[in-house]
């Protein structure tokens, strides 16, 4: 497998329907990210000050999206970290598979919502962070 880059991950911005109502923003499969969905899952209630996330997936495709507040996520490709703050629901952090990652800074109210490519799968999670950098190293 080739090594991944954290260059890969990228923020995308979403269509926004702007009107005296209110804002829209929809995604389409494959056309505004670029995966298919076969997962949705939400974090909330997340107590301010903690982190969540310390893993890395080997196939997990992950579209991340702060609904509500704010939060970062820090990613690692094994050689270079990225912060990323989320702060609006109109665009995205697209993480692309086997990337180190962590959410950080959750502000009290906050909504994290993943959009990913597989179903849950355990076996998918690397959840070591020395078992992480062994296995970069072994596609480098
Ligand atoms: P995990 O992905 O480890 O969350 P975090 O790294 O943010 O703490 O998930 C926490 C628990 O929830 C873990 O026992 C697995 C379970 N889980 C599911 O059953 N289905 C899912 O889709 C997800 C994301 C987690």
């Amino acid at each position: 497998m080739t090594q991944r880059s954290v260059n890969e991950c990228r923020i995308i911005d979403l269509p926004k329907i702007s009107d005296s109502r209110g804002n829209l923003t929809f995604i389409e499969n494959s056309n505004h990210i670029p995966f298919d969905i076969k997962r949705v899952y939400y974090l909330y209630d997340v107590p301010g000050g903690s982190d969540r996330g310390s893993h890395a997936h080997r196939n997990l495709h992950q579209f991340i999206i702060a609904m509500s507040g704010s939060f970062d996520v820090v990613l690692d490709d094994g050689r270079q970290k990225k912060r990323f703050q989320l702060n609006r629901s109109h665009y995205g952090l697209y993480v692309c598979p086997m990337m180190w990652r962590y959410l950080d800074n959750f502000s009290s109210g906050s909504v994290c919502l993943a959009l990913v490519s597989e179903k849950y799968i355990e076996d998918d999670y690397i959840r070591e962070y020395d078992t992480y950098l062994s296995a970069v190293r072994e596609d480098a």
